[in-house]
């Protein structure tokens, strides 16, 4: 039953392949030919899967009805992809695919500068990314001391990753020198770049103590020992205020050493309103560090407050007080006191000390009718407070509370 006399057959193409020696510049040329299949046939042509633009160096020409040419001039490496040929006619369409390969040698896609900076104990990139066909293989090179280049070798430090980039772990100061990137194809010259690794040290302050004492009216200097690449910026700073380099009565300077610079501070006839917390600050282009010294002030307790001299009778009375906000722990009170009046000049002065935790005592074996004049100080391991406000009390006549009693 063959009554098909209208059936039309689906083209059918010749397979085709690119030369596998094209090198860049060369020129090439691939026919799609049809091996079977009714005519009319359209042939098109793409380029990666994209329909192909064709300019004056990529041309598609056809000879005759059954064919058609791609031809390809002064081969560039974006020319390097897969050319898919389809040809269609009212019965269907068929397609080939084949890939252009230039063999190209190394060029640099970014290529190494100089000099490259990295800051200590960083992770650290030295870019050398390179392409051509086949893919170059990157090596990079490291300076000896005796001036020769030796393979980097594959480690936790250092590595070559697969894009030519050379990486170092935390890097050292010992890592700075002359490293060489090398791309190397097979295919015409080797590419070559020696690039200067600088290692920069930000700065880095020796922290050997986080408070200072000192005791009033004496002179303290802090200093600051810092290493890092110089120029160094060192501030001081109180509570937080950059504190200006002198003044009556504090000082600040510097002075480098080979890995860095000390800078001192110094405060004289320390005051109460010294006791603050102190910051060494310093920074360079490369990063910064601060220390923090809290600075106390030992000095004498302030005088107790609040003397109060109540249940007064003819031999005995109470005084109490309040012990001042302590700046120091107070060891201990002495309580003083007199017959103010009778004679000038006689006070038979008594004496008692209190361990600290009290702050009332009774008077014993006074006289009565008497004025007598109270006074306190208190101490601690620095010294002893100014004396507290006297206050002045009289005690009862003996006589007049005998008769009340009887
Ligand atoms: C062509 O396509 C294949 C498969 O998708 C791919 O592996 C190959 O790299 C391509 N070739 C080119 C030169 O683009
Ligand atoms: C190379 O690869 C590394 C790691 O994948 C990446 O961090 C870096 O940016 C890449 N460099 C270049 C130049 O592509």
């Amino acid at each position: 039953c063959y009554h098909n006399f209208s059936f039309t057959e689906p083209p059918s193409l010749q397979p085709y392949e690119f030369s596998s020696d094209i090198e860049l510049g060369s020129r090439v040329q691939i026919v799609c030919n049809l091996k079977k299949g009714d005519l009319p046939v359209t042939f098109r042509w793409s380029k990666d899967g994209k329909p192909l633009s064709t300019n004056e160096r990529v041309t598609v020409s056809s000879l005759d009805a059954f064919s058609s040419n791609l031809r390809i001039q002064d081969i560039v490496s974006e020319d390097v992809a897969n050319y898919s040929c389809t040809a269609t006619n009212s019965a269907g369409s068929d397609s080939f695919t084949a890939a252009l390969i230039v063999r190209a040698p190394p060029f640099w896609k970014r290529q190494p500068k100089n000099t490259a900076q990295a800051i200590l104990a960083t992770r650290t990139l030295i870019v050398c990314s390179v392409g051509g066909y086949p893919a170059p293989r990157v090596t990079w090179k490291i300076k000896n001391p005796s001036g020769s280049f030796t393979p980097v070798s594959r480690s936790y430090k250092m590595k070559v990753l697969d894009n030519g980039t050379l990486l170092i772990n935390d890097v050292k100061v010992t890592d700075s020198g002359m490293y060489l990137c090398q791309a190397d194809n097979g295919v015409g010259e080797k590419l070559e770049k020696a690039v200067r690794l600088s290692v920069h040290v930000p700065p880095s302050i020796e922290k050997y103590s986080e408070i200072v004492t000192v005791q009033r009216g004496y002179t303290k200097s802090v200093r600051c020992v810092v290493t890092g690449e110089r120029p160094l910026l060192v501030k001081w700073l109180k509570n937080n205020h950059v504190l200006e380099p002198w003044s009556n009565r504090h000082e600040t300077y510097s002075k480098e050493t080979t890995v860095g610079t000390n800078s001192t501070l110094v405060i004289r006839s320390i005051q109460t309103q010294d006791a603050a917390l102190y910051t060494c600050s310093v920074e360079n282009s490369f990063g910064n560090d601060s220390w923090n010294i809290k600075m106390i002030v030992n000095e004498p307790p302030q005088s107790p407050s609040n003397i109060f001299v109540g249940d007064v009778r003819s031999r005995v009375a109470k005084v109490s007080w309040r012990s001042s906000p302590t700046r120091s722990a107070v060891t201990q009170f002495i309580v003083r006191f007199w017959e103010s009046s009778r004679y000038f000049g006689v006070k038979k002065l008594e004496e008692q000390v209190l361990s600290f935790g009290e702050t009332s005592l009774l008077l014993r074996d006074l006289h009565p009718g008497t004025e007598y004049t109270v006074e306190i100080q208190a101490e601690n391991s620095i010294g002893l407070s100014e004396p507290s406000d006297p206050v002045t009390f009289t005690t009862q006549e003996e006589g007049r509370c005998q008769v009340f009693i009887l």
